[in-house]
């Protein structure tokens, strides 16, 4: 068996797996939520959790312009203020609802804001939102805060003014460097600022810093990419996300401003992607899962080599099995036993919330022993990559990793009567292919994203 093949074979090999696939960010997948579960759900389901800390996820819908490529539940508004004001006004009566639900304050041991752009708010209303959650729970001394900013239109005094807020880590979204490759999607921010955006993120002092990056943009090549992974090393982010473009013009209306035929060729997006991973490692990065990067003293590295990585709705994580609580127009909640997902359009967000109710939209109630069997599985592909099983159980599962295992995409082996399946380092680009081996819904119909 060979673990490293050389490069033609390991691209027919890429090639040839790559299918499309859910990201596993939860299983089941967001595609099986319907709208039997409403807000009745989550009520029952906060009662009486005060005792029990949380991790909660601040959705803001908001960005400036649109970046043509983007494929995040986000609304591009020029009003401001106008439409920041109605939103902070929702989610103050939504958070009152989920207090009044869980009946106390709960603990805050971690709190993401996600968006759309977080950095649409001025400062004022960031300091506003800051408030408005420390009113209705309690964070923990040392709260992991992190937020997602758009670098296009940050100044220093924003970025210290979130340092000084309580926020420790952050990220940014860079996607490509080249200025050709930038006007082809609509997102110019110029290297100098880029620069400048990461000098004061350091100066600032933020525990972790993270940089988006995606690869098949348009105009996007091996040697342009080149010069945007260089810019990348030597800004020295903590943790790399290499985001694979998910190109899906059907789904995206704004897909459509990005010419077909500019896209790069499969085989281009399997060199940069194996550019990158190359480059990332040589310069003292670890690849944790199949898309990203950290540095060895960053926890997310320190959390993979330990096995104590988890993914949620935002990817990979650190925090432990928390409930996790999601706010805001299309936010996701996460608990062992039920999802549930805010109202996606801002409109039926506000009439909720306007009616009085919790905004839920839809949901999924997760309590069959067989299905939770398999979400750990899938769990265990995914953050620890390795998985051990009862072979008799799982005999089609069992037979399907075999033949993984015969391309070098596992290692496989039977300890005390269970089968161990580890991933191998070339089968960590496709990983997510391993973890649908335990997922009977892929086997009925291919559903995701592909790879390339
Ligand atoms: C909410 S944005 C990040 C914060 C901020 N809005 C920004 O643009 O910098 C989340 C990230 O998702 C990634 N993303 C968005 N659309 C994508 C797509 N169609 N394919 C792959 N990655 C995508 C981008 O890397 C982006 O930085
Ligand atoms: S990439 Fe970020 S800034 Fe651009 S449209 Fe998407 S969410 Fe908004």
């Amino acid at each position: 068996m060979t673990l490293a093949p050389a490069a033609p074979d390991r691209h027919a090999l890429l090639l040839r797996y790559d299918r499309p696939v859910p990201r596993y960010t939860s299983y089941p997948t967001a595609a099986a939520f319907h709208d039997g579960v409403g807000p009745q759900a989550l009520e029952r389901r906060l009662a009486g959790t005060v005792d029990r800390p949380l991790s909660l996820y601040v959705h803001v819908p908001f960005c400036r312009h649109a970046c043509w490529y983007c494929g995040c539940n986000r609304v591009t508004t020029q009003a401001g203020s106008r439409a920041v004001a109605p939103y902070l006004a929702a989610l103050a009566r939504e958070l009152e609802r989920l207090e009044a639900a869980i009946g106390g304050r709960r603990r805050l041991e971690q709190l993401h804001w996600g968006g759309g752009t977080p950095n649409y708010l001025t400062a004022e209303e960031t300091s506003a939102l800051c408030q408005l959650i420390s009113r209705h729970f309690d964070p923990v001394p040392d709260l992991e805060a992190s937020i997602e900013v758009n670098p296009e239109f940050l100044d220093r005094e924003r970025v210290l003014q979130l340092r000084q807020l309580g926020f420790n880590r952050i990220s940014f979204g860079i996607q490509d460097a080249d200025p050709a490759v930038q006007q082809a999607v609509n997102r110019v921010v110029p290297v100098d600022q880029l620069r400048r955006v990461m000098g004061w993120m350091r100066e600032a002092g933020f525990d972790s810093v993270n940089v988006d990056l995606i690869c098949g943009l348009p105009l996007q090549t091996p040697g342009r990419f080149a010069a945007t992974l260089a810019l990348v090393r030597d800004l020295r982010p903590d943790r790399v996300s290499l985001f694979s473009f998910a190109y899906l013009p059907e789904q995206l209306p704004l897909q459509r401003r990005i010419a077909a035929g500019d896209l790069p060729t499969r085989e281009q997006r399997l060199t940069m992607l194996e550019d990158a991973c190359s480059g990332f490692l040589a310069a003292g990065y670890e690849a944790i899962g199949m898309d990203h990067y950290s540095l060895a003293t960053d926890g997310l590295a320190l959390a993979a080599r330990e096995g104590r990585l988890h993914r949620n709705f935002q990817g990979y994580t650190t925090g432990g099995e928390l409930d996790l609580l999601g706010v805001g127009p299309t936010a996701i909640s996460q608990f062992p036993d039920l999802f549930v997902q805010n109202h996606r359009e801002l409109r039926t967000y506000y009439g909720a919330i306007g009616a009085g109710r919790l905004p839920v939209e839809r949901g999924l109630v997760v309590d069959d022993p067989a299905v939770l069997e398999r979400r750990a599985l899938i769990r265990d592909v995914m953050c620890r990559f390795r998985v051990a099983f009862d072979p008799r159980r799982f005999a089609r599962e069992w037979a399907d990793l075999q033949l993984l295992a015969a391309d070098g995409l596992v290692t496989l082996s039977e300890q005390a009567g269970q089968a161990v399946a580890e991933v191998t380092p070339a089968g960590r680009w496709l990983i997510r292919t391993v973890a649908a081996v335990f997922d009977p819904e892929q086997r009925r119909r291919a559903s995701g994203s592909r790879l390339i």
